[in-house]
């Protein structure tokens, strides 16, 4: 009869262990998480003025923001929006939680103005870019030619050709 007993208090006493254990599961850092890529710059006709092209893509649950851009080559860097034929100023570029900013030739772009020297294709800019709630991200980005267009399809075409040649 006794030893029934304090075999039941016991479980009682492990079970609770086991519940206070799950409550400190969700207290790790969470956040976004950002990666950086296709960036270029097509060497610009402008002596004053450069466009630039990249990709934020968001691995996490987390939205967030691309906020401002910096560059030693440019006075200021602005973010710019395009809406059918026209382009306008804004303070901040979503990047949707699982997915992707795109800047690209014909849409959102990054704009360098006040610049200190014209880059030239084969040259790398150093830039950094800041976001709503991420740390900084400091990048290279490559000058291509003046008519530089990437294809979309180089990723992909480019690792089935591997394989498609044998
Ligand atoms: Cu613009």
């Amino acid at each position: 009869m006794t030893r029934r007993t304090a075999y039941a208090g016991a479980l009682v006493i492990a079970a609770a262990l086991t519940l206070t254990g799950c409550g400190d599961a969700d207290s790790g850092p969470s956040g976004p998480e950002l990666s950086v890529g296709s960036a270029y710059m097509p060497q610009p006709v402008s002596d004053s003025m450069a466009a630039g092209f990249l990709v934020v893509a968001n691995e996490s649950d987390d939205e967030d923001g691309l906020s401002s851009v910096t560059s030693d080559i440019a006075g200021e860097v602005t973010l710019h929006k395009t809406t059918g034929q026209s382009m306008e100023r804004v303070d901040e570029l979503g990047i949707p939680a699982h997915g992707e900013l795109v800047l690209e030739s014909g849409g959102n772009h990054l704009m360098f103005e006040k610049l200190k020297r014209k880059p030239k294709e084969g040259e790398k800019v150093s830039l950094e870019l800041h976001f709503t709630k991420s740390e900084p991200i400091k990048i290279e980005m490559p000058v291509k030619s003046a008519t530089y267009r990437p294809t979309a399809s180089t990723k992909s075409s480019a690792k089935s050709s591997s394989t498609a040649h044998h």
